[in-house]
C-alpha cells in the first residue's frame, strides 16, 4: 500500500553502498525519495511521476560489457537527472562522451573548486572538501555538456547539460565528509526539480490514515503488539484510521522484562482506540521450553507457540478478520529491491509465520516506506510517549535467548531482577538514551565468591550495552567505571543467587549483540 506523496525523487540503484544514504539525505531535506532497481521499466518510472531522478554510484565500470545501464529513454523524459559517481559516468557515456580507467584513482577527500555558476552549486563555497571514491574517470565530455566544478585530479568533477537539466558529480554529496553535500542535494531537489518539501510526519500520517481507511472499508484488521516501537506505531496509525475495526493482540510470553507486560497494557489503553486482547501465556511458554538448551530450538518453539496463540485469537474476532498489520520497515523492503532486478519479493521474516496465506489475510504494512528514525517521528506525531518511542530494541524470543541454558521460572525471575536494576541505573544516570540496546545475560556457570564470612557458589551475569545505528554493526558502550561499579554492587547486594557481574567488551562483528 504505497502512500506515494505528491513529490518523489526516484533513486535508481546501481549497487553503491551509499544508495540508502542518498535516500535518507533527500528525505531529511523534506522530500520523499525511494530506491528502485536501475532496470525498472521506463513505463513504471513514468507512472511514478518523479520530480527528479538520481542515478546512484556502483561498483561496475561503464565501458565493460554487461555493465548495468539505464534505459536511454530516461534522458528524454524531461525530468531532471543527477548522476553520482558511476551515475555521472553513465550520463557521460550515454550521451556520447568517454570514460576510462584512471591512472590517478581518487579515494578520500579532495578539494572541489566551483568553476561555473549553476543552480546545482548555488550558495556553495568556491572551494570545499568532497568525498571521492572512483577508479574510472571522464576523459571527454559529450556535446552540449559543460564543466561546473573540478578537483586537482578530476577536471570533470561536476558536469551538466544545462538545457536538458542533466547533471553529474564524480564525488559523493550524500556522504558527511562532503562539506557542501547537503546544500548540493537540496539545490538539486528544490532549485532544479522544483520540489516544495512536502514530506513531513504530519503529511505521512494524513495520507496513510486516508489510504488505510479506504482499503479496509468495513473490514477488520488484526495486529500483534510486541511492546516494541515498530508494532506500536503501525498499530497506532491503523487505529487512527479504523478505530475498533482493528484488534491488537498482545501475547504475554512471560519472557519480557520485569513489569513490561503491565507497562504495554497500560500504554495501550492510554494511547490507542483499537480493540485490545491480552493473552497471558507465560505458563505455557515455560512448559514448552522445559529442558531445552539449544538457542535455535528455543527460537523455533517460541515462534511456533506464538503463531498458535495468535491464530487462535484471530479466529475469535467477531465477524472475522481480513487484514494483518505488520511493522515492516523500509530497510527490509530495499534489501529485496536490489540491483539484481526489479523483483519485489519482500523478505518474509516479519510475517507472522505464514498466517496471511493460511487465513487468507491481506497485509497492511503502513511503515514499509520508513526508516527507523522516521518511524519515531511518526510515532511522535501520533502522540505516542517517549517511553514507547525511545524503548531499546528487544528480541522476539525475549529473555529466553538471554538465559543461556535452560529457561526455568527461577532463572527467568533472577534475570528480570538483574535487568531491572541495570535499566534503572541507566535511566537514573541518563545513559539509557545514549545507548542503542542494553541488557543482562544469565550465564550457565557458577563461580565461587565470599559474602560476609561465607563462601558462596552462585551465578554469573553478563551486562551488555552497545551503541549502533541500525543493529548491523555495534560497539560496546563506554559506560563510566563508576556507574558500572554502582550497577554491579547493587546487583550482587540485591539479587539473591548472583555473586559475580561481568561487562561485555566485544564489538559486532565479530560478536553479535545478543549472546544466543
Ligand atoms: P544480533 O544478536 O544478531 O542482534 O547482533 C541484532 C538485533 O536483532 C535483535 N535480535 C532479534 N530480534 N528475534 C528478534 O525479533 C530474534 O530472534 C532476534 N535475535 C536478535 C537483537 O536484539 C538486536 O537488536
Amino acid at each position: 500500500m504505497p502512500a506515494h506523496p505528491e513529490e518523489l525523487i526516484l533513486i535508481l540503484d546501481f549497487g553503491s553502498q551509499y544508495t540508502q544514504l542518498i535516500t535518507r539525505r533527500i528525505r531529511e531535506a523534506g522530500v520523499y525519495s525511494e530506491i528502485q532497481p536501475f532496470n525498472l521499466p521506463i513505463e513504471k518510472i513514468q507512472a511514478l511521476r518523479p520530480k527528479g531522478i538520481i542515478l546512484s554510484g556502483g561498483p561496475a565500470s561503464v565501458y565493460e560489457s554487461g555493465a548495468p545501464k539505464p534505459d536511454p529513454r530516461l534522458f528524454e523524459l524531461g525530468v531532471p537527472i543527477l548522476g553520482i559517481c558511476y551515475g555521472l559516468q553513465l550520463v557521460v557515456v550515454q550521451h556520447g562522451g568517454k570514460v576510462k580507467a584512471s591512472n590517478r584513482r581518487e579515494y578520500g577527500l579532495a578539494t572541489l573548486h566551483v568553476t561555473r555558476e549553476s543552480a546545482l552549486f548555488a550558495g556553495v563555497r568556491e572551494a570545499s572538501n568532497v568525498w571521492m571514491s572512483h577508479g574510472d574517470a571522464v576523459t571527454e565530455l559529450p556535446a552540449g555538456f559543460e564543466v561546473l566544478a573540478r578537483t586537482d585530479n578530476s577536471p570533470f568533477a561536476a558536469v551538466a547539460h544545462l538545457d536538458k537539466q542533466v547533471f553529474g558529480v564524480q564525488f559523493h554529496p550524500e556522504v558527511v565528509h562532503t562539506e557542501e553535500g547537503m546544500q548540493i542535494l537540496k539545490n538539486f531537489v528544490f532549485a532544479v526539480c522544483g520540489c516544495q518539501g512536502l514530506w513531513t510526519p504530519k503529511a505521512f500520517v494524513e495520507n496513510t490514515v486516508a489510504e488505510v481507511r479506504k482499503a479496509v472499508g468495513a473490514g477488520h484488521a488484526i495486529c500483534a503488539l510486541s511492546g516494541g516501537v515498530d508494532s506500536a506505531v503501525a498499530a497506532a496509525l491503523v487505529a487512527k484510521a479504523i478505530g475498533d475495526h482493528l484488534t491488537c493482540v498482545f501475547v504475554d510470553t512471560g519472557l519480557l522484562r520485569k513489569h513490561e507486560a503491565l507497562q504495554v497494557e497500560r500504554d495501550f489503553k492510554t494511547y490507542f482506540t483499537a480493540r485490545f486482547v491480552t493473552v497471558d501465556a507465560a505458563e505455557l511458554f515455560l512448559q514448552r521450553l522445559a529442558g531445552v538448551t539449544d538457542p535455535e530450538e528455543k527460537r523455533r518453539i517460541i515462534g511456533n507457540l506464538f503463531i498458535e496463540i495468535f491464530e487462535e485469537q484471530a479466529k475469535k474476532v467477531p465477524g472475522g478478520v481480513d487484514y494483518l498489520v505488520q511493522g515492516t520497515l523500509y530497510p527490509d523492503v530495499i534489501e529485496s529491491v536490489s540491483t539484481k532486478g526489479p523483483s519485489q519479493t519482500i523478505k518474509t521474516h516479519h510475517n507472522v509465520g505464514g498466517l496471511p496465506e493460511r487465513m487468507n489475510l491481506k497485509l497492511i504494512e503502513p511503515l514499509r516506506e520508513l526508516f527507523k528514525d522516521e518511524v519515531r517521528r511518526v510515532g511522535r506525531e501520533l502522540g505516542l510517549p517517549d517511553a514507547i518511542l525511545g524503548r531499546h530494541p528487544f528480541p522476539g524470543p525475549g529473555l529466553a535467548v538471554r538465559i543461556l541454558g535452560e529457561v526455568t521460572r527461577e532463572r527467568l525471575e533472577l534475570l528480570q531482577e538483574v535487568d531491572a536494576i541495570f535499566m534503572e541505573e541507566l535511566h537514573r544516570h541518563n545513559w539509557y538514551d545514549r545507548i542503542w540496546q542494553a541488557f543482562a545475560v544469565l550465564l550457565p556457570v557458577k563461580t565461587v565468591g565470599v559474602m560476609g564470612d561465607q563462601r558462596t557458589y552462585e551465578n554469573v551475569v553478563g551486562l551488555r550495552a552497545v551503541t549502533s545505528v541500525d543493529g548491523m554493526t555495534a560497539d560496546w558502550a563506554r559506560i563510566p567505571y563508576d556507574l558500572l561499579a554502582t550497577i554491579s554492587n547493587r546487583i550482587i547486594n540485591e539479587v539473591r543467587g548472583v555473586n559475580r557481574v561481568v561487562y561485555d567488551i566485544s564489538s559486532k562483528p565479530p560478536s553479535t549483540i545478543e549472546w544466543e
